[in-house]
């Protein structure tokens, strides 16, 4: 577990761990229906038994998920998996009252890092095509970011690897 200060607020940074499902659900209810149709691009109202057991399918190499912890639960998660092609697919949601504080940017940077560390090359990352923060944020993530929009989506490939 490491603490960190974001805009001004001491939070936690910690991989989640498949016993997390009560954090998880917790957490939905800190989000706003505008804010989980973003991540999800489908209205969940709350987790089912089978989205919150893919939610806490980790296996800290596939497939990873990096939390942070307020005094309230999770402010914020970060999670990659296997899925797209070559790509790792990659998707982060901040607690509403955290939007536009940096702990998305944290997150992924950091969840980014840990997936170079184990030789992923490179995240693929589906957004709305109005999302501009999630798109700033995946381009910071790569001076080589390219992103296209497809079906009514913005597809973007991350490579992580340095060329
Ligand atoms: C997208 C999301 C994860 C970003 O996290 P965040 O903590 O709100 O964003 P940050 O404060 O870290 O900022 C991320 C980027 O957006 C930019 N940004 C922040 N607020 C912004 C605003 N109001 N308008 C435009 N850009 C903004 C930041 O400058 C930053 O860009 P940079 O990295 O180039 O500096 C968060 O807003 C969220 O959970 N949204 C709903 C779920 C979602 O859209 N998930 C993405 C699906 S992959």
């Amino acid at each position: 577990m490491t603490t960190i200060v974001v805009g001004g607020t001491r939070v936690s940074l910690r991989l989640l761990q498949p016993d997390d499902s009560d954090l998880i659900r917790a957490f939905f209810r800190r989000l706003s229906s505008e804010t989980v149709y973003r991540r999800f691009l489908s209205p969940v109202t709350a987790p089912n038994d089978a989205l919150l057991k893919r939610l806490v399918d980790v296996d800290h190499c596939e497939r990873e998920a990096l939390i942070a912890l307020d005094d309230q639960g999770i402010a914020g998660v970060a999670r990659y998996g296997t899925g797209h092609g070559e790509s790792h697919d990659v998707a982060v949601v901040v607690a509403d009252e955290w939007q536009g504080r940096g702990l998305g940017r944290l997150l992924m940077r950091r969840l980014a890092h840990i997936a170079r560390l184990r030789g992923i090359g490179s995240f693929h990352a589906t957004m709305l095509g109005d999302n501009i923060r999630a798109q700033s944020l995946v381009r910071g993530l790569s001076a080589r970011t390219t992103i296209r929009f497809e079906a009514g989506y913005l597809e973007a490939e991350i490579p992580l690897r340095a060329r």
